[in-house]
């Protein structure tokens, strides 16, 4: 691929990817493939090396997110797998479980398989800025609960759930609180010992600026997940058993090395930046949009339009005019990146009234600029005008 192809390229799609990556996370991903072996498998300086670097990685991802124990952290090929692993390790027959409106496929499509196993399953709808109020969840409690499913904010609105609330909730009735982090992971802070969050998924490669191929679980100690892939750990090798302990429970076969060592770097680049500042860039970048669109004629802004409900994810349609067919000229005629449609969370545009024709949605990152937004506004008026 040509280097050159993308430099004008205005990247607004980070809610489904980050790019670019830091330099730092680049040198990383190509010097763990020439310079480790794999991990926890021998005493080899290879392999050494491989187990230093994923423990040294479980050990940011703890202290960042608050679990405790680096044990306690898994690492999966992205935030869905960590979804899967958690729902279908948590809930068995005759459970009945607590989700929302605005979730992702991620989590809709595990549990619809799961009811086919016995599994009950409320789904508690959201407002037309796609926000559900705790009080709603907490009415939808039943004996049987053992579990609530959230996601910190929409992919497709950007709505920021209140999970600190919800966990409380949770907390009170005895309930495992399980957060899906994919759109705020790395830019929205997460405390899971202040939200009483029992199991956190997110993805390395969104916000957490590391390379595709790279999500974690992260579940707090005493709480028992059910392992999905049983095999090679490293550990305990004259059993054919599962180890019990974490994290090998939850982990078996060769780890991404290389997928582990661009998500520390993209963690220490976070950290050396500081959350703070990531997220004042990306709300001044998202006001700046909010702003510009209200200007547009024919454009419709979903969602909360609010800076302090919402993180950088906006959704607009354009009178009569296709979100595809937008996107595609975003795409080719500006050198525009967006997502159009349903974006994996189609029961989130029912609740808004997006569906079925869904949204054009941009994404703003750490490394979009004024500019960006700017010219994207221009584009967007120019074809308001067509
Ligand atoms: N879940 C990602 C998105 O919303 C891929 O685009």
């Amino acid at each position: 691929m040509d280097e050159s192809a993308n430099k004008n390229i205005i990247y607004l799609d980070n809610a489904a990817t980050s790019w670019p990556k830091p330099e730092e996370v680049y040198k990383a991903v190509c010097d763990a493939m020439r310079f480790t072996g794999n991990a926890s498998r021998s005493g080899h300086r290879l392999a050494l090396e491989a187990d230093r670097l994923v423990y040294q990685t479980r050990k940011l991802l703890a202290t960042f997110f608050r679990v405790g124990d680096p044990a306690q952290v898994v690492f999966t090929k992205n935030c869905t797998e960590a979804l899967n692993v958690a729902l279908k390790g948590l809930l068995k027959t005759g459970d009945h479980a607590i989700t929302t409106s605005m979730e992702h496929n991620s989590v809709l499509r595990p549990l619809t398989s799961l009811q086919k196993r016995g599994v009950e399953v409320t789904i508690v709808e959201a407002d037309s800025t796609g926000y559900v109020a705790p009080e709603k969840v907490a009415e939808a409690i039943k004996p049987n609960t053992k579990l609530i499913a959230v996601i910190h904010a929409s992919n497709v609105f950007g709505t920021i759930m209140p999970i600190e609330e919800i966990g409380k909730v949770a907390h009170e009735h005895g309930v495992l609180f399980m957060v899906d982090g994919a759109q705020t992971a790395g830019i929205v802070p997460i405390d899971m010992e202040r939200c009483f969050i029992d199991v956190l998924c997110i993805p390395g490669h969104k916000g957490l600026m590391g390379p595709a191929g790279t999500g974690a679980l992260l579940v707090k100690e005493g709480v028992n997940v059910d392992p999905f892939i049983e095999g090679g750990t490293g550990s305990l090798s004259e059993s054919t058993e599962q180890p019990s302990f974490m994290p090998d429970r939850l982990e078996s076969g060769t780890q991404n090395i290389p997928g582990i060592a661009g998500l520390r770097a993209g963690l220490e680049y976070i950290n050396s930046l500081s959350l703070d500042t990531i997220l004042h860039h990306e709300q001044e970048l998202t006001g700046m949009f909010l702003d510009g669109l209200q200007q547009l004629h024919g454009v419709t802004v979903y969602g909360p339009r609010d800076l302090s409900r919402m993180v950088g994810v906006i959704s607009i349609s354009i009178d009569g005019k296709d979100p595809s067919q937008v996107s595609n000229i975003l795409d080719q005629e500006y050198g525009i990146a967006t997502r159009p449609g349903l974006q994996c969370a189609p029961l989130a545009h029912k609740s808004v009234g997006t569906f079925p024709i869904g949204t054009v949605r941009f994404s703003v990152g750490w490394f979009n600029s004024k500019e960006d937004i700017e010219a994207t506004l221009d584009a967007l008026k120019e074809i308001t005008r067509r």
